[in-house]
């Protein structure tokens, strides 16, 4: 349909004044309107941060005790100083902008709904299922092992593929040092052999295009939901758009130039047994500014089974979750996303 070209082709075409029906949510699925009055403070979250140099230093004990508090009350923080350069961090927001500034010509060599594509450009959320489409454009690359995926990105803009493979291996470190230490916080020894397998677990970039919308109340430019991974770990520019539900609410995370919001993803809450939070969260749109993020989506290798570690179960902490084949539950969230809660509570 018209749609399938995406939100940025859409604005492209004509001065949009209003939001076309299809992205037009039911009033009770709304974001509410930002709160005018000065009296009442503006939902705004200060997020756990976690500094990365600390992490490694003599604090460390310290950090992890932090670390351990956001995983269980937020399943989301804010990493700073990060062992990934600014200049990286930068070059990948600016290649992405880049990327969705192509010609749609460009760009629709690489849209496809064929889940399994190494390169998948596309709109919305789940293109194909959405009733009401979201306010958003994507690009999703497969990213390990990267010899297997390179020859298969974008060739342009020229910079692309030099750019996202650095990122895309500085970001795989950090979420292997980032790992280590969640490990730790949870009281888990790991195993060389462990430790491995997270090492060849997948990784998927996302990158996200919000274009300005006439009418941002209306709409959303993702819809509440969680990520299946072990954690997620994610870029956002300067526009706020990011909310989280917390004590029942939607708060907007703060954008810190240069960090990275991480989360908890499914499998890590799985996995922990259930004491770190995989968290519903969700995206504004923005009536003047298009907002750009960049999520990288680390999860375990797709044959393995989840299930919480053996070393968070016994007879104070029995087993609240079933195993899960990894293969199914994929199957399963990608056709029911909304349900995928009810799913995992279903196994437990
Ligand atoms: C997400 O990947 O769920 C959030 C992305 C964003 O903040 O744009
Ligand atoms: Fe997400």
């Amino acid at each position: 349909s018209q749609y399938q070209k995406g939100v940025k082709h859409l604005c492209e075409k004509g001065h949009l004044h209003e939001v076309p029906k299809k992205y037009i949510l039911p009033a009770s699925e709304r974001p509410t309107k930002s709160v005018e009055d000065p009296n009442v403070a503006k939902q705004n979250l200060q997020l756990p941060i976690i500094d990365y140099a600390e992490l490694l230093g003599p604090n460390r004990p310290q950090v992890l005790k932090s670390l351990a508090n956001a995983c269980q009350q937020y399943g989301f923080f804010q990493l700073v100083n990060p062992c990934i350069s600014d200049d990286v961090v930068r070059s990948m927001i600016d290649v992405s902008g880049r990327f969705f500034d192509l010609p749609l010509e460009e760009r629709a060599k690489y849209m496809t709904t064929d889940m399994r594509a190494p390169v998948r450009c596309g709109t919305s959320f789940s293109q194909t299922k959405d009733t009401v489409l979201c306010w958003r454009d994507f690009l999703k690359i497969l990213c390990h092992p990267l010899p297997d995926f390179l020859p298969h990105w974008p060739t342009s803009p020229v910079d692309f593929r030099k750019v996202v493979a650095t990122y895309a291996e500085e970001t795989k470190h950090l979420f292997l040092v980032v790992m280590e230490a969640i490990l730790e916080s949870l009281g888990i020894m790991e195993t060389k052999q462990e430790l491995e397998e997270f090492g060849n677990g997948s990784q998927m970039m996302v990158a996200n295009f919000y274009p300005p919308c006439p009418q941002p109340d209306l709409t959303l430019g993702m819809p509440p939901h969680s990520d299946y991974g072990f954690l997620t770990l994610l870029l956002q520019d300067e526009v706020e758009g990011l909310q989280i539900l917390y004590q029942d609410k939607w708060v907007t995370v703060q954008p810190i130039p240069n960090a990275f919001v991480i989360n908890v993803g499914d499998h890590l809450e799985i996995y922990s047994n259930g004491k770190y939070k995989s968290v519903l969260h969700r995206v504004l749109v923005n009536e003047f500014k298009s907002r750009v993020s960049v999520a990288s989506l680390h999860s375990l290798p797709f044959n393995c089974t989840v299930k919480p570690s053996p070393k968070l179960v016994d007879e104070a902490n029995p087993k609240r979750y079933m195993d899960t084949d990894f293969g199914s539950f994929l199957a399963y969230v990608s056709s029911r996303e909304s349900n995928k809660k009810d799913f995992l509570e279903s196994r437990k």
